[in-house]
């Protein structure tokens, strides 16, 4: 091949001095006769050739009178245009030329050194490229070959609008929770695009952008070293650059090991009552639910009922003895792990969180059991005195199992307060519910106190004892 290029250069050369002198034969008996004298003529200064030659060696150097009439250029070209290159020369007809595209000859003359077939010369220099392709992009030189080359340059820039190949995730975008998650776009587009990243989350709507902190991205590849369960769903890869747009989606499951939740902790019932037990448990793949009672299975126990709903599971217990309170625990399991959470079956109350709305407490309680005391709890956040003030709440006048109850903190001094309450049945105690704080500033306490006047029948009621019980108080002390 190389050798193939040698000689054609060579048969090119030839060709140029065979030019030169039937072009130009006057010059050529000039040179022939500076040479011979070359050593001794060398310094005349009326030598035109010494004049623009010092060296003396570019000898034709004043006599080519070949200039290149083009400029050179910036072309942008589409892929699967054609492209005509011109490199003109004056005077015309006459200037041998070579095209090389990247320092590659394609013609030597009019001699095609490459063999491709849509290259094409004109007659004029021009070099034709039809079809182009982003292969075709680079530097083209067309070189004007003489002893002193000229060289014209241009730049051919294709431009295509993305065109995404494959948008690729690691595994085929099933990976395990913890595990890294690399998507790659593999986009090709001229000039390069730019390149921008979503996911819609599984279960979402919205497609969210994917920021900085969500990932590292690379110029077309954006990594997550820990996936996450809530990083399934669909990624979104769109390129843009200025000629067009492309995008592509993936699908990506992050399967992760099963994460139980109870809907309560704690349930109260009675001998004889029903109680459900409802568990439920996120996992990919969908994690299998099964209850144990005190570390055995009751899957198979005729005693329970087990109602599986997809992600849910639903355990009834109807207890006779008291053997059958106690802890029920629900199991997940998935290919990837195992979780579990338990459930107590109780005969103590069981209160619901307490709210705090202003200085009003709100709290529902669970009882089949008849209740016997409830009490709020205020421990003084701010004072040297650790003590709690025990504030008794009226029981409910009546019987249920269900009892909505609120209670306004009236009666302490200005202060901060962590309150509990807390609820005693004919069996137990209850445990202590999370504290909320309560601020009960001088203001606030006006307010409340001008606000329970004016405020609901039953504040006012409740005031009117106050008042009764203070009558009575004063009465029985003047007696
Ligand atoms: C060629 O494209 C570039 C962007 O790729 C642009 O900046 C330039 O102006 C274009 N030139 C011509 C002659 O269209
Ligand atoms: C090259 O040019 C010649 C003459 O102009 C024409 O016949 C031929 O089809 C052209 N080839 C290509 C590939 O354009
Ligand atoms: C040279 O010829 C080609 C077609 O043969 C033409 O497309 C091109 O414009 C010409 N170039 C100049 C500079 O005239
Ligand atoms: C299962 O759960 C779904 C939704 O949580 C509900 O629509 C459906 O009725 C349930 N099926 C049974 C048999 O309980
Ligand atoms: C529930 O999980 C805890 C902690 O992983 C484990 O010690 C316990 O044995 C599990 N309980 C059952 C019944 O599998
Ligand atoms: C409130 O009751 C608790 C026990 O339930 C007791 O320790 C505490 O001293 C009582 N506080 C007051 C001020 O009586």
């Amino acid at each position: 091949m190389e050798l193939r290029i040698y000689l054609l250069y060579s048969a090119v050369m030839v060709l140029v001095v065979a030019a030169r002198s039937s072009v130009n034969g006057y010059v050529e008996d000039k040179r022939e006769s500076n040479e011979e004298y070359g050593d001794f003529l060398g310094d005349e200064p009326n030598d035109d050739d010494t004049l623009n030659d010092a060296d003396g060696e570019a000898d034709e150097g004043n006599t080519e009178n070949i200039v290149i009439v083009t400029n050179q250029k910036i072309y942008n070209v589409s892929v699967g245009d054609s492209l005509t290159l011109d490199c003109e020369t004056s005077p015309p007809g006459i200037a041998v030329l070579q095209w090389l595209h990247n320092d590659n000859i394609y013609y030597l003359g009019t001699i095609k050194t490459v063999s491709d077939t849509r290259l094409n010369l004109s007659k004029n220099g021009s070099m034709t490229i039809s079809k182009v392709t982003p292969s075709d992009e680079g530097e083209y030189k067309c070189v004007v070959t003489q002893n002193k080359p000229l060289t014209l340059r241009h730049r051919v820039v294709v431009i295509s609008e993305p065109i995404i190949r494959e948008l690729e995730a690691t595994n085929n975008g099933v990976v395990v929770e913890g595990s890294q998650l690399v998507l790659s776009c593999d986009v090709t587009a001229t000039p390069p695009p730019q390149i921008v990243w979503s996911r819609q989350r599984q279960g979402f709507n919205e497609n969210e952008r994917l920021r900085e902190s969500d990932g590292i991205f690379n110029l077309n590849s954006v990594t997550i070293e820990h996936a996450k369960p809530e990083h399934s769903g669909k990624y979104y890869c769109y390129a843009f650059n200025g000629v067009g747009n492309a995008q592509a989606e993936k699908e990506v499951t992050v399967l992760y090991k099963p994460r139980v939740h109870v809907h309560r902790s704690a349930i109260n019932t009675a001998p004889g009552a029903r109680a459900e037990l409802q568990c439920s448990a996120h996992g990919d793949p969908t994690p299998y639910l099964t209850w144990y009672k005190d570390g055995s299975s009751i899957a198979e126990d005729p005693r329970y009922v087990i109602i599986n709903n997809g992600s849910q599971s639903t355990l009834v217990v109807v207890p006779k003895a008291d053997n059958d309170f106690g802890t029920y625990t629900c199991i997940a399991t998935n290919s990837h792990g195992v979780h579990n959470k338990s459930v107590e079956l109780v005969q103590r109350p069981v209160i619901e969180e307490v709210e705090a709305d202003g200085l009003k407490l709100v709290w529902k309680i669970h009882s089949h059991q008849p209740l016997e005391d409830i009490r709020i709890q205020a421990f003084p956040l701010n004072g040297d005195n650790a003590d709690p003030t025990n504030i008794t709440v009226p029981l409910p006048e009546t019987r249920g199992k269900v009892y909505e109850m609120s209670h306004e903190v009236n009666d302490l001094p200005a202060g901060q307060y962590e309150v509990i309450v807390k609820v005693k049945n004919n069996k137990e105690w209850s445990r202590n519910t999370n504290p909320v704080v309560l601020n009960i500033a001088e203001q606030s306490m006006l307010i409340q106190r001008s606000s329970v006047f004016r405020g609901a029948a039953s504040s006012v009621a409740q005031s009117t004892t106050l008042l009764s019980t203070t009558l009575m108080y004063l009465l029985i002390r003047m007696l």
